[in-house]
C-alpha cells in the first residue's frame, strides 16, 4: 500500500540525494540467518571462520542483548563489519525496537559506519505501516548523507497482534521491504498464548482420533486413542506467506529456542519451508546445518520438477507421467523448485554438484 502517496512516486528516494528504491527485491539465497552477539569476544572472534558457511549473518542489537551491554554490541557490529570481507555471506543487523531508547542510535551510527557493507535491516516488533515508513525516511536521509548508492533493504519482524493484523500493509509499505520473519516468542507474549517455549509445537495442542463404540453403539472414550500434535504456528505462517507473496518478498521462520531438539527444530524448518518460506534463523552453529539442509529442495524433488519440465514443452496441456497428471499449474510448482535449485547451486558448490549429477529423474 502506498498510503496517500502517488503510485508515480512510490519508487522515489525519501531524501534528496538518497539511492533510488529498487522495484523487485533480488532472490537472495538466506536459508539460514545466523545470529551472532556483536558484544561477546568469543563469539565475534568466530564470525569470519563462519563467513562462506552460511548465507546470513547477522549482527543482532536486540533482545538477548543485555541493557548494559547495547552499546558495546553497535560498536562491536561496526568492529566487526569494518574488518571482515564478507564475499558470498549477506550482513544483516537486527536493530533495537522502535520503542526503545537505542534504535535512533543504531541507524546514525551504523548506516554511515558499516552502510555499504549492510544488506538487511531487521526491525523488531512492527506493528503497522506507520513504522516502516519512519525507518524507511531515516534510512534515506542517512543514505544519502553516507552516499551510499544502493538501498538498504528492511526486514520486519511478525511479532504482535497488531503486526499480524496489519501484515499486508507492512509488506507493502516501503520498495525497501525484503521480508518478514515470524517471531514465536514475543507473539506469543502479546497475543496471551499459554506457551512458554520458544517456536516449535505443544503437547497439549492436538487432536484426538474419534473414540471407537462398543457393541451397542456407545462410544468409549476412556479407550485409547491417537493423538495427533499440531503446529501453533500454521495460521501465522500461512498468512506472511501470502502477505510476502503477494508483495513479491520473503517469508522466513524464526527462532527455535529447544537447540538439543534437532529433529523437533528440523520439522519445524520443514513445516515452513513446505508451506512458502524461504529460510529461517539460526541461533546456534547446528541449526545452519539443518536450515540449509531443509531449506535446499531436494535432489529427488529437483529430478522430478525438471522432468515435468522436459515433458511439458511448450508449457500447455496436460502430460501422465508414472500414473499422474501433469498440466500447465503443476508445471509451475515444478519451476518454483528449479528455479531455487539454480539460485542456490549458484552460490553452493556442493549442493550444484548433487543437483548436477543426479540430471533428471528420467
Ligand atoms: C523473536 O524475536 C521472537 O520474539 O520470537
Ligand atoms: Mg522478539
Amino acid at each position: 500500500m502506498t498510503g496517500s502517496r502517488s503510485a508515480k512516486d512510490f519508487f522515489r528516494p525519501l531524501a534528496v540525494g538518497a539511492p533510488t528504491p529498487l522495484t523487485e527485491i533480488p532472490a537472495r539465497p538466506s536459508r539460514a540467518i545466523h545470529f551472532f552477539d556483536p558484544s561477546n569476544p568469543k563469539m565475534a572472534a568466530k564470525v569470519p571462520d563462519l563467513v562462506g558457511t552460511v548465507d546470513v549473518l547477522l549482527g543482532n542489537l536486540e533482545d538477548a542483548i543485555k541493557a548494559d551491554n547495547k552499546e558495546a554490541a553497535r560498536q562491536g557490529l561496526v568492529d566487526i563489519a569494518t574488518e571482515t570481507d564478507f564475499g558470498p555471506t549477506q550482513l544483516w543487523t537486527r536493530i533495537n525496537a522502535l520503542d526503545s531508547p537505542w534504535v535512533l542510535d543504531d541507524l546514525t551510527t551504523l548506516v554511515p559506519a558499516i552502510g555499504h557493507k549492510l544488506d538487511v535491516i531487521m526491525v523488531p516488533k512492527v506493528q503497522g505501516a506507520e513504522d516502516i515508513h519512519y525507518v524507511d525516511r531515516i534510512l534515506a536521509q542517512l543514505e544519502a548523507k553516507a552516499g551510499l548508492d544502493r538501498p538498504i533493504l528492511v526486514h520486519a519482524i511478525l511479532e504482535t497482534a497488531r503486526g499480524v493484523a496489519n501484515v499486508e500493509e507492512i509488506c507493502g509499505a516501503s520498495p525497501r521491504m525484503q521480508g518478514l520473519s515470524l517471531g514465536p516468542a514475543d507473539l506469543a507474549a502479546d497475543r496471551r498464548m499459554k506457551t512458554t517455549r520458544v517456536g516449535g509445537g505443544h503437547p497439549g495442542y492436538l487432536v484426538r482420533q474419534d473414540p471407537p463404540k462398543n457393541d451397542v453403539g456407545v462410544a468409549d472414550v476412556d479407550a485409547k486413542r491417537a493423538t495427533y500434535q499440531q503446529d501453533l504456528w500454521h495460521y501465522t505462517i500461512s498468512r506472511m506467506v501470502d502477505a510476502c507473496a503477494m508483495h513479491g518478498i520473503y517469508p522466513y521462520y524464526g527462532p527455535f529456542g529447544d537447540i538439543a531438539d534437532v529433529v523437533a527444530c528440523e520439522d519445524q524448518f520443514r513445516n515452513a519451508f513446505l508451506l512458502g518460506c524461504v529460510g529461517t534463523w539460526s541461533l546456534h552453529p547446528k541449526q545452519i546445518a539443518i536450515a540449509n539442509r531443509v531449506f535446499s529442495p531436494s535432489v529427488e524433488d529437483v529430478a522430478h520438477a525438471r522432468r515435468v519440465v522436459a515433458a511439458m514443452g511448450d508449457g500447455t496441456g496436460a502430460v501422465m507421467l508414472d500414473g499422474k497428471m501433469e498440466d500447465d499449474a503443476s508445471l509451475k510448482q515444478c519451476l518454483v523448485m528449479v528455479e531455487l535449485a539454480e539460485q542456490l547451486a549458484a552460490i553452493d558448490p556442493e549442493l550444484k554438484k548433487q543437483y548436477d549429477e543426479i540430471g533428471t529423474d528420467a
